[in-house]
């Protein structure tokens, strides 16, 4: 049986990879870079997809080990809404391109909005 402390690990690793990810693309968007002139596209791209399953996986797994049944709390719904978001940020920073400069501080907000839910549990 996976303990849970592995679950954990593979959500953190997945965070810093999503985040990782996300930077680079900004400061290639914010200079006025396409995304096909992003030489890092591919890697990029990859670490976010990788890292948005590796969320994913340990965020479930985390569930079965600590025994979250259905329905589930609020904190959990606000999360999963918060790793959509994520997951269509890539695409959204390539269209929006220079003129998407405020979801710098905008995808700070949302990581740390999903580890305040997983924290607090406020909902
Ligand atoms: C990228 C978005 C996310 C971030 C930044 C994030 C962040 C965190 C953090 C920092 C913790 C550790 C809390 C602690 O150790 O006390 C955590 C725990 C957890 N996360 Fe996430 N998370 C995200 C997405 C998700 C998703 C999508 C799910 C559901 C599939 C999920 C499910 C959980 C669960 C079940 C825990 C364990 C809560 C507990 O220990 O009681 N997370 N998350």
């Amino acid at each position: 049986m996976i303990d849970v402390t592995v679950y954990k690990f593979l959500h953190f690793l997945g965070i810093i990879m999503i985040f990782v990810s996300l930077g680079g693309v900004m400061v290639h968007v914010f200079n006025g870079g396409a995304k096909v002139d992003n030489v890092w596209r591919k890697p990029a791209g990859i670490t976010h997809g990788i890292g948005l399953l590796l969320v994913l996986l340990g965020g479930f797994g985390m569930m079965a080990r600590l025994g979250i049944p259905w329905p589930w709390p609020g904190w959990l719904f606000v999360k999963l809404a918060i790793w959509l978001v994520l997951g269509g940020m890539t695409g959204l920073l390539y269209r929006l391109g220079t003129g998407g400069k405020s979801l710098w501080v905008v995808v700070m907000l949302l990581g740390a909005i999903a580890a305040f839910m997983a924290i607090m549990k406020p909902l």
